[in-house]
């Protein structure tokens, strides 16, 4: 299997039946052969440099209802809760004088937010924060909308795709949504200009070896700026609640392999693999991540934004976090970096 490797370095790519051979025969060894590979490319492009971003969960009310997600609408116990424009802006700021310079923006698809208030959210922050990127991950919109909100100043768009497979992906959602719109939605973005961020959820119910190889090829294609993946954790509200979670070995062979595949690309260590091992974002790292999102939500919110059970951070302020992450970062040899932290990866929309 080691000949994958050296072939995915030398060419970045590999076709269906070598990724899905490669995934379904992975063993520790060749997971250490593959980690070694991704540092190296790794420390070619980013040095030991982490990237931070500041994650202000402003909303938790959705009007959809994946079958994985712990806000879903149908989850009545959940405490929803919104941030004002007002409150945004207080997480910038403080973000800001803890070295933050990018803000990802992520909530629910709340119907509250229309274009009117998010650009005016978008603007505001432009204004008050000039040096500082601006991430929306907000879910699904129209093309005129990213539009809009790209012209008011937001620079970056987070919207995973979840699984490319249309029929995997109807096992994780309901019909109201399909993974056609969500990938049209994501060539959208790239297409409007936004820096864009993919991803998927690592051992999800009913995910195969294939499945986990057509994500690979979706990547290759959409080659965007970020790509965010994760194990997928339980919760329990959901109608997923008793299927097992992602592990975490496989979400660092997959992490590996996507730095080998696009060298460039920004790829977090999330807060699901912080969640599902002590260090699992140090772990991260090494297995060839290169970013950070250290949560900026209002200390009395955090226990409310619950994808899934045991979500680390929910009890700590913001400084806190940053500190802890830093000392993280410095006892594996790595440096958080205060910079926007753009993506090297900015090869123009090519296809579609
Ligand atoms: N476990 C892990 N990740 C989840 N997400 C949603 N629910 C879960 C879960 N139960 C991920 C989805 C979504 C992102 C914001 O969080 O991939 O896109
Ligand atoms: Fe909100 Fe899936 S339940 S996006």
């Amino acid at each position: 299997m080691k000949h994958l490797i050296d072939k995915l370095e030398q060419t970045g790519s590999l076709s269906r039946d070598e990724w899905s051979a490669l995934i379904r025969g992975r063993t520790p060894d060749l997971a250490e052969y593959l980690f070694e590979r991704a540092r190296a490319i790794r420390h070619k492009y980013y040095g030991h440099d982490v990237y931070i971003r500041g994650l202000i969960e402003f909303t938790n009310y959705c009007r959809n209802d994946c079958y994985y997600c712990g806000i879903r609408r149908s989850n009545t116990s959940a405490h929803r809760y919104r941030l004002d424009k007002e409150a945004i802006l207080e997480c910038c700021t403080k973000g800001y004088g803890l070295g933050f310079r990018t803000f990802v923006l992520q909530g629910g698809e709340d119907g509250h937010y229309t274009d009117e208030i998010m650009v005016d959210i978008v603007q505001s922050i432009r204004e008050h924060f000039p040096d500082c990127a601006i991430t929306l991950s907000i879910g699904e919109r129209t093309r005129e909308s990213y539009q809009r909100l790209y012209d008011a100043g937001a620079d970056r768009y987070l919207l995973r795709h979840e699984t490319c497979d249309a029929d995997h992906y109807q096992k994780l959602h309901p019909e109201s949504l399909t993974a056609a719109h969500r990938q049209q939605c994501l060539w959208d973005l790239k297409e409007i200009g936004y820096q864009t961020g993919t991803g998927f959820m690592v051992g999800s119910p009913f995910q195969t070896p294939e499945n986990l190889a057509d994500d690979m090829l979706f990547l290759k294609k959409l080659n965007p700026q970020m790509v965010g993946i994760g194990p997928f954790i339980p919760h329990h509200e959901t109608p997923f609640a008793e299927y097992t979670a992602g592990t975490l070995e496989l979400t660092l062979f997959m992490l590996g392999l996507i730095r080998l595949m696009l060298p460039k690309v920004l790829l977090p260590a999330t807060t699901a693999l912080g969640t599902i091992a002590p260090d699992g974002r140090e772990k991260g790292i090494l297995a060839g991540a290169n970013v950070v999102m250290p949560n900026l939500s209002p200390v009395e919110v955090r226990g409310d934004y619950l994808l899934y059970d045991n979500k680390i951070c929910t009890g700590d302020e913001a400084a806190e976090c940053r500190k802890c992450l830093e000392r993280r970062m410095n006892s594996i040899g790595y440096d958080i970096a205060v910079s926007r932290g753009d993506s090297l990866n900015t090869a123009p929309v090519t296809a579609e």
